[in-house]
């Protein structure tokens, strides 16, 4: 009904902003010396987490409260997001250097690029259009509010740590880890 009226939501700017993120570090990464892989996968298997879980734990049950059939649609995304999260901890578990993780990393690339289109083009303009702006106002600061909780958990990086896997830990954990601290949130 009444949306925000702008092209974009600030929620939808926010989310497509994620995407650009994850598309460039994608992108980037068979470009990469192989020294810098293993740090690079961290980098894609955390903001990829974050992402996903911020919209599993705002952005999903806001579609299903208020847009037609977004059960559904719920539904087939979050289902292509739980089959990305299993495929980053088979890949970390066969680890960087090993013969079968290019072509992981490209089945990776290109199911994430295929699950954001899918999201840009249906799911962010029935958002925008379908919930009023206050209530878009309040899901874009709660949206802000838990990708920063979840920051805010031990960073893969620093710059003189060992290879970041081992500080990361299984990506079952991370997915854990995120979920708690966005759980914790609550504007
Ligand atoms: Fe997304």
């Amino acid at each position: 009904m009444s949306g925000s009226g702008d092209m974009h939501s600030e929620l939808v700017a926010l989310l497509l902003a994620d995407h650009q993120e994850a598309k460039r570090l994608l992108e980037r990464f068979d470009g990469l010396p192989a020294s810098q892989r293993d740090e690079a996968f961290c980098e894609v298997t955390y903001e990829l987490v974050r992402h996903e879980v911020a919209e599993e734990e705002v952005v999903y049950p806001a579609l299903r409260r208020y847009v037609d059939g977004g059960d559904d649609t719920a539904d087939v995304r979050i289902a292509e997001q739980s089959t990305a999260e299993q495929l980053l901890a088979d890949m970390e578990k066969a680890g960087v250097e090993s013969p079968e993780f290019p072509s992981m990393f490209a089945t990776l690339r290109t199911d994430v690029l295929a699950h954001a289109e899918a999201e840009e083009r249906t799911v962010f303009p029935e958002l925008s259009s379908c919930i009023g702006a206050d209530d878009l106002r309040q899901l874009a600061t709660r949206y802000e509010t838990a990708k920063k909780a979840a920051t805010a958990h031990p960073h893969p990086h620093a710059p003189d740590t060992p290879p970041g896997n081992l500080l990361l830990g299984p990506v079952a954990a991370v997915v854990d880890r995120v979920r708690d601290a966005v759980r914790g949130v609550r504007t």
